[in-house]
């Protein structure tokens, strides 16, 4: 795992762009494919990848784009649903055209349709190679994509209940919390590691505790962004507020500087 910190949010954003061109270069893949996040974390990262495209320097018009969740009982075309944000705030200025961006399902009325809208998912993303750069961001919580504390290290994309902790945190982006809906369709933990390379942003001191957690606490349920630790080519990209709980800080810079 590798941990790198830098000054301020758009340093992270530029470094962790870098990170995921890399990522996609190292794939050599004609049509690679790219994990997407949502949330205000990876905003300034996908504003330097557009820059990139604009340049380009990267071409994204071949990719195939898997968003990490949804909620569940939005309406179809609902602004704050996943599908629509991401394709006003990443596919448009990524040139990642709508017919590759792939969103869970949260739509179906039935339980039952979820239920196999997710197991497709998993399949959707088998098919397309898996994929090659997931970006990702964590919640306050530790949560990953919506895979609150306490989600099976192994899980596979499902349905699951968001806590009370990511509702409010979210609400921000709604009318009020009665509007935040009570369930998501995530990608599982076990989908998330299947990922070629992980790179988390994180900024400022709200997500400082979690990030500590993650990076150097115990691989556990109990903090679902603990499984970069598993991860083989994971790195974190974090301010110096999100980084200001770390212990090994001194490590971290001697390798990032190449000592
Ligand atoms: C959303 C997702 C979540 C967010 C997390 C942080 O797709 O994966 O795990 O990354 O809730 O959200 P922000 O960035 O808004 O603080």
């Amino acid at each position: 795992m590798e941990v790198l910190v830098l000054p301020t949010p758009a340093d992270v954003a530029r470094r962790a762009a870098e990170v995921v061109i890399d990522g996609l270069a190292a794939a050599r893949r004609t049509a690679p494919v790219i994990g997407l996040a949502t949330g205000s974390s990876p905003l300034g990262l996908y504003a330097e990848l557009a820059k990139a495209v604009r340049s380009g320097r990267l071409d994204l018009s071949g990719a195939t784009g898997f968003a990490l969740d949804e909620y569940v009982g939005l309406p179809a075309g609902h602004p704050q649903s996943y599908r629509a944000v991401l394709l006003r705030e990443v596919c448009e200025p990524l040139g990642l055209t709508s017919e590759r961006l792939h969103v869970p399902d949260g739509s179906g009325p039935e339980e039952d349709e979820l239920v196999s809208g997710a197991t497709e998912y998993e399949r959707l993303i088998r098919d397309a190679g898996g994929v090659d750069v997931q970006i990702l961001g964590i919640g306050a919580n530790g949560h990953l994509g919506f895979n609150e504390p306490g989600s099976a290290l192994s899980s596979r994309t499902r349905v699951k209940r968001l806590s009370d902790r990511t509702r409010h945190d979210n609400a921000r982006f709604f009318t009020g919390i009665d509007d935040v809906p009570t369930h998501c369709v995530t990608q599982g933990l076990g989908t998330v590691l299947d990922a070629r390379r992980l790179v988390l942003v994180a900024s400022g001191p709200a997500k400082a505790e979690a990030v500590a957690a993650a990076l150097e606490g115990p691989l556990s349920a109990s903090c679902p962004a603990s499984v970069l630790q598993w991860h083989a080519d994971a790195t974190a990209v974090l301010d110096e507020a999100a980084a200001s709980r770390l212990r090994n800080r001194q490590y971290y810079d001697a390798s990032a500087a190449g000592l």
